[in-house]
């Protein structure tokens, strides 16, 4: 199945507070973000956003510059039913990671359980390239993924673990680590499934 197929039809099965990923409120994310000092006016992009309710509270915190991308048109309709009237003021994107049709850089980056899922090194490498047209010089990014130890699989599909050296590693020369943490995800049915974020700051 193509990939947009197979999450089109993962978003168009459950609602968005069934899925194995969700949180009400991403707290780890939230709280990089606002370490990470970016303004509430710079350009911010969730990569594979999907129903993330992530916008929702950076609309609460004053962002004024919200994109989300995803490969499935049907996960951003659910995102916009949640957010009403609000959905006006975000760009929606549907495209796919490894070559997003954007116009424009972003000073912030945000992917919580995509990137995780390129198996190929091809398909990483061109997110690679991707990330670097579209993030400003002294952009930010935040990547978070299945840790070692956590399910090998998301979706049904899958995925590669990372610890936080390895993500660095991954993104590759020109970003500088700022911080890394751990987050023991609780699913809607209870199962932990641990995370690993990074923060990185591109530096050349
Ligand atoms: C595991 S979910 C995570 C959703 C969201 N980031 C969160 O933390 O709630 C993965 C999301 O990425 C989207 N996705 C998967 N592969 C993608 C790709 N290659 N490009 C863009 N979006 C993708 C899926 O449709 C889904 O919305």
């Amino acid at each position: 199945m193509a990939k947009q197929d197979h999450w089109d039809a993962v978003w168009t099965a459950k609602e968005p507070t069934g899925m194995s990923w969700y949180q009400p409120e991403p707290a780890v994310s939230l709280g990089l973000v606002g370490s990470s000092g970016v303004s509430p006016s710079a350009p911010f992009v969730d990569i594979g956003g999907g129903a993330s309710t992530l916008v929702d509270h950076l609309l609460e915190r004053g962002h004024t510059d919200l994109t989300v991308l995803d490969i499935s048109a049907r996960a951003l309709d659910r995102a916009r039913e949640r957010l009403g009237a609000d959905a006006d003021t975000v760009t929606w994107v549907e495209g796919d990671a490894v070559d997003p049709p954007f116009r424009r850089r972003f000073a912030f980056w945000h992917d919580r359980a995509v990137f995780h899922f390129l198996i190929e090194a091809a398909d990483r490498a061109a997110y690679l390239a991707a990330l670097r047209r579209h993030l400003d010089p002294d952009g930010q990014l935040i990547i978070a993924t299945f840790a070692p130890g956590g399910p090998d699989t998301c979706s049904g599909l899958p995925v590669r673990r990372y610890d936080a050296d390895a993500l660095a590693d991954e993104v590759g020369s020109g970003f500088e680590p700022v911080t890394e943490t751990r987050e023991v995800h609780t699913t809607p049915w209870g199962g932990e499934q641990p995370f690993q974020y990074v923060l990185i700051r591109r530096s050349g």
